[in-house]
C-alpha cells in the first residue's frame, strides 16, 4: 500500500511542464447526463481542486466537453423530432448546467462542434496522413452501430436461436458491413504502445494495465478510421475527401488536444495532459488508440491514465430499459449537490464497481456529514457554551494539562499530526475515500473529546476561572473542524467554504501549508488570540436526510385517489375501537 502511493508521489513529481492539464472524458450528447457521467468529472475537479490547493503556483487546466458527432447522437435527435444541432446545444446545455451546480468548475467546456476542434481534427488528420500512417482500403468486418466500432470474432456473441450476432461488451446487435474505409496503421504501434503503458504508474489502479498488457499480448490489428459520408453524416468531414467522414473516436479524442488550442502555437506549454480520468468502458480507446494516435503524430501521449470503474445501482447495471438511471438532478434534491458529490466520492472506489443505493447514501451523509462533521459545528458554536461566539485561543496551561490528563485529548492531537501527510498522499493518488476517511477519523477524535473534556460542566459551575479551560477545549474542537474543512475542500467545496466562514478562517489561510497551524503542533499563529466567529453564517452545515418513502408508497401517492373518502382504513379502525 505504502510503496503503491509513494509511486503515485513520484510519478507527480517527475513531470516536465509547469502546467497540470487534466481531462474528463467528453460525454455523449445522446441522453441526459446521470451520475456515472458526473462521477468521471467529480473525480477530476477533486484532483485539480488538491492541485490548486497544494501547489497554488502551478497552473492546473480541467477540461471537460460534449462528444456530439456520429449516428447516435442522429437517432437520438431524430427520436425527438428535433434538428441534430439543436439537440446538441439542448443536451450539451445541460451537462454545462450539472456540472455548474456541482461545483465542477473547468477552465474549458469543449463541443466538438465548434469550428477550433474542427480544425484541429483537420489538422491532426493531415498530420497522420502525411506522415504514412494512414491508408484507404476495402474494409469488411461486423460493425455495431451503437458503438460506432467494427468488432472482430473474438469480440461477438452468437445467437444460436436466431442467427444474429451482438457485441460482447455493450450488448449491442451488429450487422456485417463491407466498405471503403480508411485506415490507421495500429499494428505498427504495438510495441510503442506496449512501452508507453508498462511506465510507472502510467495506468492507475494498476488492474487496468494489467488489462490493456493482455489486449496488447495479442497483435493489433489496422483499425478503419474513417466512414462513409452517406451513412454516417453528421461528423466531421475527411480533409480532401468528402466521401469519407472522420471515425468519431479519432474526432473525440482530438478534443483532448483542441482544448489547449492545438496547432496553434502555444498548446505545447500544456502538452501532454498529465492526468486523463476515463471511465472502464472507454480504456481500449485512451490506452491503445489514442497514445498509438499521437505517437503517429509525434505527439507525446499522456502522463497517466486514471481509470475508474462503474456506478450500479441496487446491484443493477444502470440502462433506460431498467428505469434505473439516476439522474443527479433528482438526487440533489434529496442530498443536495455537496451531498451527492460526498457520496460519490466517499463510496466510490477506482477498481471495483460501486452500489449507488439511498439506503446507503442517506446512512453515510446523515452519520458522517450531519452527524459527526456538523454536530461537532453547532456544539462548538453553541450560544451557551460560547456566548462571545468567538474561535478563542487555547491557554498553553490547560492546553498541556488536557493533553496529559485526557486521552482523548492526545488521540485527537495525535490524528491532527498525521492529517496533513496522511491525506496528501491519499490525494496524490486520487484515494478521495481515504482522505474522507482519514478526517472522518480526526472528527470522530475531535467529538470525542468534546465529550470527554465536558465542557458543559465548566460552564454550569461558572466559576471565572473555569474560562481559559473551557475555551481552550473549543479552541482545540475548532481547530479539528478548521483542519478538517481544509482537507476537505476538494471533496465537499461549498460545505467546506461554509464551514470555514462559520469559524472565520481568512481565505488566505485555507492552504494546505496551514494545516501545520493548530495547537497539535503547537503552533504560536494558534496561540495567538481569538477571533469572532461570522456571525450570520449558520452553524447548521448538513441537515439529515429524512427516510425516503418506499417505492411502495409512492406509487400509492401517484394512483389516482379514489373520491374524498379521505379517512384511511388504519385511521377509520383506530377511529372505531375508540
Ligand atoms: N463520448 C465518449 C467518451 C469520449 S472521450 C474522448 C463516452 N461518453 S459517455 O457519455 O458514454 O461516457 C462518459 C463517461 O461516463 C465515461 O468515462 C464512462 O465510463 C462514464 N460512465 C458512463 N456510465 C457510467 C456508470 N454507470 N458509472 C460510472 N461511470 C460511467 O464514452
Amino acid at each position: 500500500m505504502l510503496i503503491r502511493r509513494i509511486k503515485c508521489l513520484r510519478y507527480l513529481g517527475t513531470r516536465h511542464n509547469s502546467s497540470h492539464y487534466v481531462t474528463t472524458p467528453i460525454f455523449y450528447v445522446n441522453a441526459a447526463p446521470h451520475i456515472g457521467h458526473l462521477y468521471s468529472a467529480v473525480i477530476a475537479d477533486a484532483h485539480c481542486r488538491y492541485q490548486r490547493l497544494r501547489n497554488p503556483e502551478k497552473e492546473v487546466r480541467l477540461c471537460t466537453g460534449t462528444d456530439e458527432h456520429g449516428t447516435k447522437i442522429q437517432q437520438a435527435a431524430a427520436l425527438h423530432g428535433i434538428p441534430v444541432a439543436k439537440y446538441c446545444d439542448d443536451i450539451s446545455e445541460r451537462y454545462r448546467e450539472v456540472f455548474r451546480s456541482a461545483s465542477i468548475q473547468p477552465e474549458d467546456f469543449i463541443r466538438t462542434t465548434e469550428e477550433r476542434h474542427k480544425r484541429a481534427v483537420a489538422h491532426f488528420w493531415r498530420t497522420l496522413h502525411t506522415r504514412g500512417h494512414i491508408y484507404s482500403a476495402a474494409y469488411s468486418g461486423w460493425y455495431c452501430v451503437s458503438d460506432e466500432t467494427f468488432l472482430t470474432d473474438s469480440q461477438l456473441r452468437l445467437d444460436e436461436s436466431t442467427g444474429s450476432r451482438y457485441s460482447l461488451e455493450s450488448g449491442h446487435p451488429v450487422e456485417w458491413t463491407e466498405e471503403t474505409n480508411y485506415m490507421f496503421r495500429l499494428s505498427q504501434f504495438q510495441d510503442d504502445v506496449r512501452h508507453w503503458v508498462k511506465q510507472e504508474a502510467r495506468i492507475r489502479p494498476a488492474k487496468f494495465e494489467k488489462i490493456l498488457l493482455d489486449t496488447l499480448s495479442e497483435p493489433l490489428p489496422d483499425v478503419s478510421v474513417s466512414r462513409p459520408s452517406n451513412r454516417v453524416h453528421w461528423a466531421i468531414p475527411v480533409p480532401d475527401d468528402d466521401t469519407q467522414t472522420v471515425y468519431v473516436w479519432l474526432d473525440a479524442l482530438v478534443n483532448y488536444l483542441s482544448s489547449v488550442g492545438y496547432p496553434n502555437e502555444g498548446y505545447s506549454a500544456h502538452w501532454p495532459p498529465a492526468q486523463q480520468v476515463i471511465g472502464k468502458d472507454i480504456l481500449k480507446f485512451h490506452g491503445i488508440y489514442w497514445p498509438a494516435f499521437l505517437l503517429a503524430a509525434g505527439l507525446e501521449p499522456p502522463g497517466q491514465l486514471y481509470v475508474h470503474s462503474h456506478w450500479t445501482v441496487d446491484g443493477q447495471k444502470m440502462s433506460k430499459s431498467k428505469h434505473n438511471v439516476v439522474d443527479p438532478v433528482q438526487a440533489a434534491r434529496q442530498y443536495t449537490m455537496e451531498g451527492l458529490r460526498y457520496f460519490l466520492l466517499r463510496e466510490g472506489v477506482a477498481h471495483s464497481d460501486g452500489n449507488y443505493s439511498h439506503v446507503k447514501a442517506q446512512r453515510i451523509l446523515n452519520s458522517e456529514l450531519a452527524d459527526t462533521l456538523g454536530n461537532l459545528l453547532s456544539r462548538a458554536c453553541a450560544k451557551s457554551l460560547n456566548p462571545g461566539q468567538i474561535y478563542p485561543s487555547a491557554n498553553a496551561e490547560h492546553l498541556a494539562d488536557l493533553l496529559q490528563s485526557l486521552d482523548a485529548a492526545k488521540r485527537l492531537q495525535d490524528a491532527l499530526l498525521q492529517l496533513s501527510e496522511r491525506c496528501a498522499s491519499h490525494y496524490e493518488c486520487n484515494h478521495f475515500h481515504l482522505v474522507a476517511d482519514t478526517a472522518m477519523a480526526a472528527l470522530h477524535a475531535a467529538n470525542n473529546f468534546f465529550e470527554s473534556s465536558k465542557p458543559w460542566l465548566l460552564k454550569a459551575g461558572a466559576p471565572e476561572g473555569n474560562q481559559p479551560r473551557l475555551e481552550t477545549i473549543i479552541a482545540m474542537t475548532m481547530d479539528a473542524l478548521r483542519l478538517c474543512g481544509i482537507v476537505l475542500q476538494p471533496i465537499i467545496p461549498q460545505l467546506a467554504t461554509r464551514l470555514l466562514d462559520k469559524l472565520s478562517v481568512p481565505t488566505a489561510q485555507r492552504g494546505w501549508n496551514y494545516l501545520a497551524e493548530s495547537f497539535a503542533t503547537a503552533s504560536p499563529a494558534n496561540l495567538g488570540g481569538s477571533r469572532q466567529l461570522d456571525g450570520p453564517t449558520s452553524a447548521l452545515l448538513f441537515q439529515r436526510i429524512l427516510e425516503e418513502k418506499s417505492v411502495k408508497e409512492k406509487e400509492e401517492e401517484q394512483k389516482p385517489q379514489p373520491a374524498k373518502r379521505s379517512k384511511s382504513k388504519k385511521k377509520e379502525r383506530r377511529e372505531t375501537m375508540s
